[in-house]
């Protein structure tokens, strides 16, 4: 794993998006793994913006996100397809026919889930996979004691979770308290993983998932098993970080982050 700082917010997500277009520029048909929540919307922005003023091309990406409630449906504003579609695919020139989520309305979801796996694995598995990190330390909706082998299933969501989404429900009552998730393992199967941290209100629930011992009960600490995983963090979100010169020290040293120093 490394972890990078960056000063705030925006030159944190700033970089995500060059190493996203970077991505997409050396491989059009990249498989891109996609996550939700208030993090990602200034990403999302920022590829939109990219896709008009550098011409970056969507048309032959296939994208998977990590994760969908269950019984809400898709033309709900706080599905996580409504948010995919407001914030990026509408945006930019994707053939939507390629952009896969979970379907939390479907009759059977545990045939769902077993579908989601099977279409991840006919398009030869996850290129790049985008995570942020819940309040309990989940990647995807992945709650703590969610197995670090686990597959695409149905999972409850916990307190935290659902503390620190419903605000964003009209009616915070109306939040659901299930959602269809990657598994961690299904996540780990991904050939590169970047996840985006950024907030003071991150800064112990990271310190924990990337410093602290791998358990379940905080799924994002399985990322230390992955081979090619980037954190990429603000000073807020880096606050409780032990070994933050060296990270500091990587970014400003190591060749592959050489042409990302004026990002
Ligand atoms: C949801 C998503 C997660 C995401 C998390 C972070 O719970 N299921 O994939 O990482 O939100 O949300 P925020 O960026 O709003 O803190």
């Amino acid at each position: 794993m490394e972890v990078i700082i960056r000063p705030d917010a925006n030159t944190a997500t700033e970089l995500v998006a060059r190493l996203i277009s970077d991505a997409i520029r050396r491989k059009p048909d990249l498989v891109l793994g996609l996550a939700t929540g208030r993090t990602m919307e200034r990403l999302y922005a920022r590829l939109a913006q990219m896709h008009i003023e550098e011409k970056l091309d969507f048309s032959k990406l296939s994208t998977f996100n990590l994760d969908e409630y269950v019984a809400l449906p898709t033309e709900n504003r706080n599905s996580y397809r409504y948010y995919m579609n407001y914030h990026l695919f509408d945006k930019v020139n994707i053939d939507k026919k390629n952009t896969f989520l979970p379907d939390g309305c479907a009759d059977n979801l545990d045939h769902e889930c077993e579908k989601y796996e099977r279409k991840i694995e006919s398009l030869g598995g996850i290129d790049l996979q985008l995570l942020g990190i819940g309040a309990d330390g989940h990647i995807g909706f992945n709650e703590p004691l969610s197995a670090l082998r686990s597959r695409t299933r149905v999972k409850a969501l916990s307190p935290a979770t659902i503390a620190q989404n419903s605000p964003l429900f009209d009616d915070p009552a109306m939040m659901p308290r299930r959602a269809i998730t990657m598994g961690v393992g299904t996540i780990l199967d991904a050939k590169k993983i970047i996840m985006l941290v950024t907030g003071k209100s991150k800064a112990k629930i990271l310190s924990k998932a990337i410093e602290g011992p791998i358990s379940s009960m905080i799924s994002a600490s399985a990322l230390q098993l992955h081979p090619k995983c980037v954190v990429i963090t603000d000073e807020d979100a880096a606050e409780c970080l032990q070994e933050k010169e060296y990270y500091r020290w990587i970014f400003a040293n190591e060749p592959e982050w050489k042409i990302y120093q004026n990002t």
